[in-house]
Parts: C-alpha cells; sequence; structure tokens
C-alpha cells in the first residue's frame, strides 16, 4: 500500500526486505551458468569449490562443504555426530529445522528458554535443561546476534564432554571479539535461503576445523558415498549437493558480504540514534558491545499490553512501512508438529516471540527509508499506539 506524503504523490512502500543482484552480478552469474551448461558440469564442480573456499577463508574456518540447504547441512552434521538416540539441547527460540534436523537424526531435542537480552541461551539454563542422555549443544545466532555467552557456553560444552554445535543460518559475518559465528564449536551450519543476509537461492554450508567431519560431511551429502567416482554407500546420506549454478550465485553474493553486512550495520547505527534519543515506546536488541552483528533483523521489543497485528497493519496502512515477519512469531513448542517438545521453564522464549517485531532491514536500504520508518514509530508512539 502507496503512502501519500503531504504533496498527494503516493510513495512506495518501504520493504520488509530487498534481495540485490546488480545488473553486473546478474551478467557474472548468466556468464558462468550458460558455462557449466555448454559443459555440463552441473554439480560438484569448480564453482563450488571456489564457493567453499571463499567461504572458509571468510569465516575463519578449515574447512567448508557447501550443501543443499540449511536444513540438510544441519542434519549432515548431527548425522556425523551420531546423535541416534540421544538428547541435544536446542532453543525453543529458533527455527524449526534446528529441532527437525536433530529428529531425522534419530535425537531428541531437549528444548532451551532465551535471555531477553540476547534472544539467545545461557551457560546456566543450558545446565538446567541437561539430562543424562545429553550429547551436545546446538545455539542458534538468532537474527545474527552472537551471545556474549559463546565463550563460557564453549568451555561448559567441553567440561561437560557434549559437543557444541551452532546453527548459523542467521548469521553470516557475524563476530564476537573478531570470532566468526559458526567457529565456536565443532561444527557451524549456514543458510542461503533467499531473505538471508547473502543468498544462493537455495543451499547451506557447513564450516569445521574437524578434519574427520569434514570427510564425512562430503560423504553424507553425496548420497553416502565412498567417493564421488566410485558407487559404493558406506553411509546412508542422502542427495544433499549444491548444483553449479546455486554455487554460482552464492559465490558472487559471497563475494559482497562483508560490504553488505557493512550497510546493514549503518542503518542499524542510524535505528540506534533515534531510539538513543527519544522515547518511541520500543526497546531495540542490541548486540553486546563486542558482537560485530550482520543485521539479519533489527528486532525491537514492545511494551506490553501493545497490540503487535494492530500496530503492524497500522503502519503499513498509515505510512507504507512494512514491518518484516517476527524473527519466530511462536517458540518451537507452541506448533502443533513439535507440540510433544513441551515442557517446563520456556517462559522467556514465549515472550520474546510474542513481543517482538522487526523493523525494515537490508542493505540497499536508503537513509530516507529509515527516516521514513523512524518517523512512522514516531506517528505511532504520537497516536498512544506503542503505549
Ligand atoms: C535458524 C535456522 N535454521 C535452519 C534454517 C534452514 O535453512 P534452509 O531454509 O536453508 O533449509 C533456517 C532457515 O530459514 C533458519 O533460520
Amino acid at each position: 500500500m502507496a503512502s501519500t506524503p503531504a504533496s498527494g504523490n503516493p510513495r512506495p512502500p518501504v520493504p520488509p526486505i530487498r534481495i540485490d543482484f546488480s545488473a553486473e552480478d546478474r551478467r557474472w552469474i548468466t556468464e558462468r551458468i550458460d558455462e557449466v551448461l555448454a559443459n555440463g558440469q552441473l554439480t560438484l564442480g569448480k564453482y563450488g569449490e571456489q564457493f567453499e573456499a571463499e567461504f572458509a577463508r571468510q569465516s575463519g574456518a578449515r574447512h567448508a562443504i557447501a550443501v543443499s540447504s540449511g536444513t540438510s547441512s544441519l542434519e549432515i552434521i548431527l548425522r556425523v555426530l551420531k546423535v541416534d538416540g540421544r538428547d541435544v539441547l536446542v532453543p525453543a527460540d529458533t527455527f524449526m529445522a534446528t529441532a527437525t534436523a536433530v529428529i531425522a537424526a534419530g535425537g531428541k531435542p531437549i528444548l532451551m528458554d532465551s535471555d531477553v537480552r540476547t534472544m539467545s541461551t545461557s551457560p546456566e539454563e543450558i545446565l538446567r535443561k541437561l539430562t543424562p542422555n545429553t550429547v551436545g549443544i546446538m545455539i542458534v545466532h538468532i537474527a545474527g546476534i552472537v551471545t556474549d555467552a559463546m565463550p563460557a557456553i564453549a568451555q561448559l560444552a567441553k567440561d561437560k564432554g557434549l559437543w557444541l554445535v551452532e546453527d548459523a543460518a542467521h548469521a553470516h559475518a557475524s563476530r564476537l571479539d573478531g570470532k566468526h559465528a559458526g567457529t565456536f564449536g565443532i561444527a557451524g551450519s549456514f543458510s542461503f535461503y533467499p531473505t538471508k543476509v547473502m543468498t544462493s537461492a537455495e543451499g547451506g554450508m557447513i564450516v569445521t576445523d574437524d578434519d574427520e567431519l569434514a570427510k564425512e560431511a562430503r560423504i553424507y551429502r553425496d548420497q553416502g558415498k565412498a567417493s564421488f567416482h566410485q558407487n559404493l554407500h558406506v553411509r546412508l546420506g542422502s542427495n544433499w549437493r549444491m548444483s553449479e549454478p546455486h554455487a554460482i550465485i552464492g559465490l558472487r553474493h559471497h563475494s559482497h558480504l562483508e560490504q553488505m553486512v557493512a550497510d546493514r550495520r549503518q542503518w542499524a547505527a542510524r535505528y540506534d540514534a533515534a531510539f538513543a534519543a527519544n522515547d518511541y515506546g520500543l526497546c531495540p536488541i542490541a548486540p553486546p558491545a563486542n558482537c560485530h552483528a550482520n543485521y539479519y533483523k533489527y528486532p525491537v521489543m514492545l511494551r506490553d499490553g501493545v497490540d503487535r497485528a494492530a500496530v503492524k497493519s497500522w503502519l503499513r496502512e498509515t505510512h507504507g512501512v512494512i514491518c518484516a515477519g517476527e524473527v519466530y512469531e511462536k517458540p518451537l513448542h507452541e506448533h502443533p508438529a513439535l507440540a510433544h517438545l513441551a515442557g517446563p521453564g520456556l517462559e522467556q522464549s514465549q515472550y520474546l516471540c510474542a513481543r517482538h517485531i522487526c523493523l525494515p532491514m537490508f542493505a540497499s536500504m536508503t537513509a530516507e527509508e529509515v527516516d521514513r520508518v523512524l518517523a512512522a514509530l514516531a506517528d505511532a508512539k504520537a497516536k498512544g499506539l506503542l503505549g
């Protein structure tokens, strides 16, 4: 819905996100897709290898393994780590795939609550939820925020003899004290779904410093085959390969990753400055000071009693400001398919999911778009909609 400024000219809406491939990017990509169509090297070829090498270099991991999705990257890691019949700690405030990957690999997810400050979990909560059958911990960097508890969580995992896996689907190029998301534990998993900070259309990436895990992951992603040239299936893998056209798109988008994150951080800083200077009735979920967040999302908490749906539709109808969907609208156990995971002590996750909204955020925003969002929020506050 277009909004109408004083001049009477309707303005295009401020979208929640925008996926950017420049004309030059598109030319680069189509030339290479044409090349692989011509030579027939359509999967597990040189572009996948280049994408892996670039991703490993940029994230500081020894190995990167390109796969078909963020969901398959999680399942591969969990199959390599052998979760069959074991408990795995998973946050309640995450995407379904974090938990379903555990289930698909034969394990049982045990839900952890979140800290409203960082949308992540804490060492104390891990200790509360540990069972004698727990084999590992999964951390999700919601909205691209790496909690400052990561070093303590990694140490706790070591002390307890558990592995730590990061679902870093939101956290490309996010880091804590310079250490990249995905590199705190045995392995990290990324998604390149189109709405992520960078995309390969569909795709995922496993990062690890563990040579054995990397070797096994390559076997699992290609139908559990001992090697590409050998039709001998030594593991129960699947078709989790990344095609060359996907790798070409991902390789190109990845070349802009740091710049796209710098752009997002610039828009986040503009929101931050406005919220620090004036009371909008909102409380941003700010990354810790030592976290270089990628601002996959810019979540803000609403005051208790504020009607989220009403605020979002008013911003859209009155000002043409379209907020993205929530990071997660409900914790996992409130979805019918995962209701059996419900348990006590998940109140913070429920509160977080129910009380936040995500403001428009994407690399190619303009200062004018950010200011339109802020003006719309100021108007909402003045009208009493934000409490
Ligand atoms: C936290 C999280 N984990 C896993 C996934 C799954 O990634 P994909 O959609 O690439 O399978 C997503 C993607 O939406 C996600 O946000």
